[in-house]
């Protein structure tokens, strides 16, 4: 148990590597007076082919960094660790607000979806859990929900290749079954990008998919949840002037700056980049 934080305080964000900077992007926009903190665990990239296991012991040890530098609350930017670790995160690290993206991004695409048949991507272990298809349900009990673990899109994301032909034939491979015509339950009209890494794939899918398939994410509900989160608890930073960004990662300084540009949408630069060691001992 910790103890409530100051609304001065940083905001903390983390995910596996990069892909959460897409997340982060969208808090900056809704939430412009505040302070973040990112952190991405890129030494122990992907998590999404791990146990849960040792997913809830790197979230419980990212989270637990962000949680010793004095964050009033943290957001899990990682569908997969939202998905495995969010309760043990919440219990971990109460009264500080822990809010996760699989939530939001079932809201998401609960407001996007007519016919009720949503598509998921995600990690295999976010697949695996079936965590989407529960929080979509709670939204939508009668929502058909179809999911497809799409591993590649992780690394090539991390890669930097976001498009051009070797992007559109893993997307046909891993797409074209998902929303075959002829699917006995109806081809979906929505999918739901179920990992922070995938939406920076959003103009390939767009031409994969055709124009009468809704493409969504998380990050935009998820900023609208901490906005409200912030305005229930008080924690909403009310001073003057603009906020800002802390980047802080496990390995690699230059290369997150260099892919991470893809996802926060703005240069980075390398000497932004604060290396940590998740493995000591935190206060
Ligand atoms: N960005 C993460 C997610 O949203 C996971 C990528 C990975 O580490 O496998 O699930």
């Amino acid at each position: 148990m910790s103890e409530r934080r100051a609304a001065s305080a940083p905001i903390g964000v983390f995910d596996s590597g990069v892909g959460g900077l897409t997340v982060l992007a969208a808090l900056l926009r809704a939430l412009p007076a505040e302070q973040f903190v990112y952190l991405g665990d890129t030494a122990r990239l992907p998590y999404g082919t791990r146990s849960a296991g040792s997913i809830r012991r790197y979230a419980l040890q990212a989270a637990g960094l962000l949680h010793g530098s004095g964050v009033k609350c943290l957001v899990v930017a990682c569908n997969t660790a939202s998905a495995v670790a969010l309760d043990a995160l919440a219990h971990e690290f109460a009264p500080v607000p822990v809010l996760g993206v699989v939530e939001p991004g079932a809201v998401a695409a609960c407001r996007a979806t007519r016919s009720g048949r949503i598509a998921v991507i995600a990690t295999e272990s976010t697949v695996r859990g079936g965590a989407y298809e529960a929080a979509i349900r709670f939204e939508r009990p009668q929502a058909r929900v179809s999911a497809q673990a799409c591993p590649l899109f992780v690394a090539l994301a991390e890669e930097g290749w976001i498009e051009g032909p070797v992007v559109e034939a893993v997307a046909h491979r891993y797409l074209d079954g998902l929303f075959d015509a002829a699917r006995a339950d109806g081809r979906p009209d929505t999918l739901l990008l179920g990992c922070t890494h995938f939406p920076v794939f959003a103009p390939v899918l767009r031409r994969v998919l055709g124009a009468d398939v809704a493409i969504v994410d998380s990050a935009a509900t998820t900023a609208e949840a901490l906005v409200r989160i912030l305005a229930e608890t008080g924690l909403r930073r009310v001073a003057a002037g603009t906020g800002g960004v802390r980047l802080l990662a496990t390995d690699g300084a230059e290369r997150f700056a260099r892919v991470g540009a893809n996802f926060l949408a703005r240069p980075i630069l390398a000497t932004e980049v604060e290396i940590v060691d998740l493995t000591k001992p935190h206060a």
